[in-house]
């Protein structure tokens, strides 16, 4: 289902079967287009355009997580790495372009001898980002791995056996339901044994204002990449979208503690996916879903740590308490 390829003597990418990506890419656009409430999947925005787009989003002065998370990394990079002295290896789910785990890397190389980094990502981007990490650090090894998660950690714990950290950050998490969540940190839980630990990146809940003007940038960068998502289905799935027919909406959903993130039909409309022979009808002011970003307090993180199997151990925050990271190691009792 991998295959290997080497990229140079110290790097290389191991992908997912390609005819798996297509047939889900098809069966959950087909699912999401046609259920009462129309949704997409968060994770089909990463084409390759969708990947540079959430780079720019990234440098937005509206988008305070990158910055954030990159300040407590900044602060924190060298303790982190003391705690974990044991440990040699890194994994890395949905990884993007690895700069702010550049500081985590520096960080553990000036304390070891080697270190492995195992970046997964659905994403083509970790190519270029990990050739540039292996000119940049003559001691790092990288074996890069594109898939979804659970294919991708199912695969590197069959391949690679190190006492790891494992990475989740940029707030990924926050684009699952809490259900989702659980699922998934068990799912990290299963591949960790007593000394490993989970680093995850948790946006956390703050005033109405400066959470709707992250998701709906003054330069349009936001919407561009929600957009990208239907200019995929026309290119993959042979469909005739008009996208100028639609718009981005971003709204905070106090209640349930999460932005959420639509593409607003401005017309009546009839879109032809002929790929999947499927036509779909949309209503002026009708909405696709196409991501929830969940907000955190420690509360909740607890909770969710308590019902995965893991304890909470760490909380790290930057100045203005925008975002957290927290630890995590295995609950022996669970
Ligand atoms: C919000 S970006 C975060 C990137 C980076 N970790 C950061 O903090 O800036 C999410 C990343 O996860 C990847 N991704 C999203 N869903 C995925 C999935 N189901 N499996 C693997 N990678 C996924 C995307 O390609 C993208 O690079």
């Amino acid at each position: 289902m991998f295959k290997e390829e080497e990229i140079n003597d110290r790097l290389s990418i191991f992908r997912n079967d390609k005819i798996h990506f297509i047939n889900s890419f098809e069966e959950d656009v087909k699912t999401g287009l046609t259920s009462e409430k129309k949704y997409l999947l968060p994770k089909y925005f990463y084409d390759e355009k969708g990947s540079e787009l959430f780079e720019k989003i990234c440098k937005t002065k509206e988008y305070y997580p990158t910055r954030s998370e990159t300040e407590i990394l900044d602060i924190l990079s060298d303790t982190i790495s003391e705690r974990n002295i044991d440990k040699n290896m890194i994994i890395e789910l949905g990884s993007g372009t690895s700069v702010k785990t550049e500081l985590l890397i520096r960080s553990f190389l000036k304390e070891r001898e080697e270190l492995v980094y195992i970046p997964l990502d659905v994403s083509n981007i970790i190519i270029e980002s990990s050739r540039q990490l292996t000119e940049n650090y003559s001691n790092l090894i990288i074996n890069g791995v594109i898939s979804f998660y659970e294919e991708g950690m199912e695969f590197i714990v069959s391949r690679f056996n190190s006492p790891k950290i494992i990475l989740f950050l940029g707030s990924s998490i926050g684009n699952f339901t809490p259900g989702e969540s659980i699922e998934f940190m068990r799912m990290l839980a299963k591949y960790m044994n007593e000394t490993d630990r989970l680093l995850i990146g948790f946006d956390l809940v703050k005033e109405r204002k400066i959470l709707e003007d992250a998701y709906n940038d003054s330069d349009g960068i936001t919407a561009e990449f929600n957009l990208n998502i239907l200019s995929r289905i026309n290119r993959e799935l042979n469909a005739d979208f008009k996208i100028e027919n639609f718009k981005h909406k971003s709204v905070f959903n106090e209640e349930d503690s999460r932005i959420e993130m639509y593409l607003e039909s401005l017309s009546d409309m009839n879109v032809d996916l002929k790929s999947i022979d499927e036509k779909i009808k949309l209503k002026k002011g009708e909405l696709i879903h196409t991501e929830n970003s969940y907000k955190f307090n420690k509360k909740m993180i607890n909770e969710l740590a308590e019902r995965s199997g893991l304890v909470f151990s760490d909380y790290y925050t930057d100045e203005k308490e925008y975002f957290s990271l927290c630890a995590f190691r295995l609950n022996r009792n669970f």
